[in-house]
């Protein structure tokens, strides 16, 4: 029975004090035999595992998917199939900011999913907008440290922002998306959420398909002002981690439909942009979402640190029936996760309760740091093995992705599809998406935001950006510059 009326050590030894430290008289020195004092600070020095490099703050809660729909022509995973429920866990979070910084700064808002499947764990690493800035994951590290802090006076600085963007055309459309209304959600709730990559699914004939994720939500799409973002950010820094944790506390479970679009595997060659282009959006007209089902969130982490700071998603995590693309960003991606984690968490990271399967882990890892599991003393400690250890079974596995292709290794940033422009779609999103109201507040934006521009080589590279975006907005932000310069 356990009893926790008492303190111990962390190996179960009854203390004598909580608050006196054990001394040589009553005004002497501590003694290096008070073992309970220096393993209260030792341990206490250790709390913390490294910020994640990006995504660092965030929130999140466990819930259900359930597949109401039936979609086994596209794909045999398990959890898409008609009539399945999956436990699972999600977390949101902006990208640029550090661990305290506040949710309610303008960015993108991550959102990843883990689905604790019959078949292993799928992790589907997506964010709140369906697409990127860049196309090709070898510029990520520099991207993002445009985004982060200047090494020396560690501030941020919309100079090395726009320095890196206005050389990187192909971010048109995702800062357009960033600086329209869309950067600043009302809350995690209200949001929703995309795959973001073309991924493959794989129906039980072998047939493939291209595939992009919808989560569109329930509780309807809300954004903040400007003026609203800043306010919060001064009175509550965790004001999206907040209305998460209390709406679910209070019973009201927020849900999401997800739904995909479906691309012919055949038409990927010739489809008039890069479908693998992470910077690019399928339009709807030519590719109708298909609904598969609903995630409901309904129970909150029991312990922050354990459930949602050591959580670990991996785009490399797939089940049956799923498989990757080419696209570019997504292959890097794959390597780069499992990697951060095995740094940030540790090695044994897939051991803990908020990552572990659900289902058997019959993996011949072994060994390593806090390592928890491990097989029955007589099962074989490699493969092949000639004593019933387990062994590779294809039928089981998981399809590599299919996709011919040859050629020689090249550095390249060529492009075989008619449309595949970097400013069109973002123009489209500008003219056709956008209301009046909504392409007045844009212009706002990147008003402020290239008006801290100081240097004025990326300023006026800066201004064409936008005029290739649309010739008229580049010309509006270019007369309301010089206006703010004549003030
Ligand atoms: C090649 C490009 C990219 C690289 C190298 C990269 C790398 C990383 C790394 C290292 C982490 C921290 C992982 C951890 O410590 O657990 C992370 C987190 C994250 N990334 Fe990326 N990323 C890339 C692009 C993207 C894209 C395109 C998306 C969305 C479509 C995305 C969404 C996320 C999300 C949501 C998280 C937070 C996951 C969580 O909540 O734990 N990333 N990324």
């Amino acid at each position: 029975m356990s009893d926790t009326s008492y303190t111990t050590t962390n190996t179960g030894n009854p203390v004598a004090a909580d608050s006196q430290s054990l001394t040589v008289g009553a005004d002497g020195a501590i003694p290096l035999i008070d073992t309970y004092l220096t393993e209260k600070l030792a341990h206490f020095n250790r709390e913390r595992v490294p910020e994640r490099v990006v995504h660092a703050k965030g929130g999140g809660a466990f819930g259900v998917f359930e597949t109401t729909e039936d979609v086994s022509r596209f794909t045999r995973a398990a959890v898409f199939q008609q009539g399945t429920t999956t436990e699972m866990l999600a977390r949101f979070s902006t990208v640029a900011g550090e661990q305290g910084s506040p949710d309610t700064w303008r960015d993108p808002r991550g959102f990843a999913l883990k689905f604790y499947t019959s078949e292993g764990n799928y992790d589907l690493v997506g964010n709140n907008t369906p697409v990127f800035f860049i196309r090709d994951g070898i510029k990520f590290p520099d991207f993002i440290h445009s985004q982060k802090r200047l090494p020396g006076s560690n501030l941020r600085n919309n100079d090395m922002q726009w320095d890196f963007w206005s050389q990187s055309p192909e971010s048109a459309h995702q800062v357009t998306w960033l600086m329209g209304d869309r950067g600043l959600p009302a809350s995690w709730r209200k949001m929703d959420g995309f795959g973001s990559h073309t991924y493959q699914w794989i129906n039980a004939e072998g047939e493939r398909f291209w595939v992009k994720y919808h989560f569109k939500t329930n509780q309807g799409i809300e954004v903040l002002s400007a003026e609203q973002a800043t306010e919060i950010a001064g009175q509550d820094a965790d004001f999206h981690q907040h209305d998460l944790y209390t709406n679910i506390a209070d019973g009201n479970f927020p849900s999401w439909t997800l739904s995909v679009q479906v691309m012919p595997y055949e038409e990927a060659k010739t489809y008039r942009f890069n479908p693998f282009d992470v910077t690019k959006v399928w339009p709807h007209a030519d590719y109708p979402l298909i609904r598969v089902g609903t995630m409901t969130l309904n129970r909150n982490a029991e312990n922050y640190f354990a459930q949602i700071e050591q959580a670990t998603f991996s785009p490399a995590n797939f089940v049956p029936g799923i498989a990757a693309s080419p696209d570019r960003m997504l292959q890097a991606r794959i390597f780069s996760y499992a990697d951060a984690q095995r740094y940030r968490v540790g090695v044994n990271h897939a051991q803990l309760p908020v990552n572990a399967a659900k289902t058997q882990v019959n993996s011949y890892s072994k060994d390593g740091a806090a390592r928890i599991d491990f097989p029955p003393a007589n099962r074989p400690v490699y493969a092949p093995n000639s004593f019933g250890g387990p062994h590779a079974d294809p039928a089981r596995a998981a399809e590599s992705t299919g996709w011919q292709n040859d050629g020689e290794l090249l550095h390249t940033s060529a492009t075989l599809h008619a449309e595949d422009d970097d400013f069109g779609q973002a123009g489209t999103l500008y003219r056709d998406v956008m209301d009046d109201d909504q392409k007045a507040r844009l212009l706002a934006q990147i008003t402020g935001h290239v008006g801290a521009v100081v240097n004025d080589e990326i300023r006026a590279r800066a201004i064409a950006y936008w005029s290739n975006v649309d010739i008229e907005l580049g010309a509006k932000l270019g007369a309301a510059l010089a206006m703010r310069a004549a003030v």
